[in-house]
């Protein structure tokens, strides 16, 4: 009967599967006239903007359909503007890494980072490590997803008396960012399994880490659309799921560089903090404030470090300590041979988007220490081969590590 059942749900989830065939991805390197013109195509259907410079001279990868490809490309050229095709179909890309994560071991073995783990994968891994370091490892539910899927903090203490000034981590609240859960898992396994020779980093300090802040969306980019961004609630257009919980937390909210629309990918939703693993992830803030100094979330892709503000392109009183921090974390990346970050505030570097994570902790909750990290370089963007994970992981480590050191010798 379950097996039947399962082979229900997996037979309609891959019926179900987007097929991005024939869509290409050309990036461009465009004038500030020629982004204004290029705007006009964000949203539209058969466009999708993977990333959204703000400063001059930064790339901009737009995914075309096989259907609106030939009239762009006379637009482009009516407009003198210059591109190159950076994947001719994206689709190659999203079958060859279903081809890798099917061939995967699937048995119980240890954790590597050769492969995306999925959900329940990432979950078992938690509770093995709560079952074998009891005394370093504690579990927390902060809450259920919008589907019921438990979003599991893990608590990495080594003790200690009185209270100890806290790390808070998540990843993936943007399902397609794979290698945001990924490098979160990297940093539960270095600080778990490998304490012996990072202990320096749990002595004084407290790590809570979310590696999956949407579940849901996050098994939705595995199972039926490798593009999805969004949660999967309900919203009042049938067709059009899902909120941006990028967009969703309640400081400034939808006040710039969010979406009133729920077909658009960057929905800010019906209200602030709609989302419940939104709500989840500001309760769980807020009750540990005092604690927490410092809040990385994980996203991709693009190379940056940003600070708060999102809403605002004026800057906050003490950005000079978030950029300075900043600079060593990306320091510590580049002498492990990674690419130096572009670190900046998010509106300065990047783009206006109120409603994001970053801005809340420092905003409201308080966390003065408040950063995005949009990991790995440009090519792939959010299909990085699960190959690169590994190097991509290691090298981001080094980051983490500073910001450690950093809360540990200033709290
Ligand atoms: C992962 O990368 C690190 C360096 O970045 C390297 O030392 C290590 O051997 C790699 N591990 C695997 C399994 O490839
Ligand atoms: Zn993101």
């Amino acid at each position: 009967m379950r097996l039947l059942l399962l082979a229900a749900v997996l037979g309609i989830a891959l019926a179900a599967r987007v097929s991005y065939d024939g869509h290409k991805v050309l990036r461009v390197n465009p004038t500030d006239d020629q982004l204004a013109l290029l705007m006009q195509f964000k949203n539209r259907p058969g466009f999708s903007f993977r990333n959204e410079p703000r400063r001059t001279g930064a790339n901009l990868d737009i995914m075309v359909s096989p259907e609106q490809h030939a009239a762009f490309l006379s637009f482009l050229k009516e407009k003198n503007i210059g591109f190159h095709v950076l994947f001719d179909n994206i689709q190659t890309l999203i079958e060859a890494e279903d081809r890798r994560q099917r061939s995967m071991s699937k048995v119980p073995r240890a954790i590597s980072f050769d492969q995306y783990y999925r959900y329940d994968e990432i979950n078992s891994y938690l509770e093995e490590l709560a079952a074998k370091y009891p005394n370093l490892v504690t579990l927390e539910s902060i809450g259920k997803s919008y589907e019921g899927r438990d979003m599991v903090v893990i608590k990495i203490s080594s003790g200690g008396s009185g209270t100890r000034p806290a790390i808070l981590i998540d990843g993936g609240i943007h399902a397609r960012e794979w290698i945001a859960p990924a490098t979160a898992l990297y940093v539960i396994y270095q600080l778990v399994e490998n304490n012996a020779a990072n202990s320096a980093l749990t002595d004084a300090v407290d790590w809570y880490i979310l590696p999956v802040l949407n579940p849901d969306g996050y098994e939705y980019s595995h199972t039926a659309d490798r593009m999805w961004r969004k949660t999967v609630s309900v919203t009042p257009i049938s067709g059009c799921p899902g909120v941006d919980g990028n967009r969703n937390f309640g400081f400034h909210w939808n006040e710039v560089g969010a979406s009133d629309y729920p077909c658009y990918e960057d929905y800010a939703g019906e209200v602030a903090f709609s989302e419940i693993e939104a709500r989840n992830l500001r309760d769980f803030a807020l009750a540990n404030k005092e604690q927490i100094k410092l809040y990385l979330t994980f996203h991709s892709y693009g190379g940056y470090l940003l600070y708060p503000w999102g809403y605002t392109s004026e800057l906050p009183p003490d950005w000079h300590t978030l950029q300075e921090l900043a600079a060593d974390a990306s320091l510590a990346h580049v002498n492990a041979g990674g690419n130096p970050f572009i670190i900046g505030s998010s509106t300065n570097a990047l783009y206006a988007a109120a409603g994001g994570s970053d801005d809340y902790m420092k905003g409201v909750a308080g966390i003065e220490l408040s950063y995005t990290a949009e990991l790995t370089n440009t090519y792939y963007g959010f299909q990085l081969p699960a190959e690169l994970i590994n190097e991509t992981v290691t090298r981001f480590f080094e980051s983490v590590r500073v910001f450690g050191r950093y809360v540990k010798e200033n709290f």
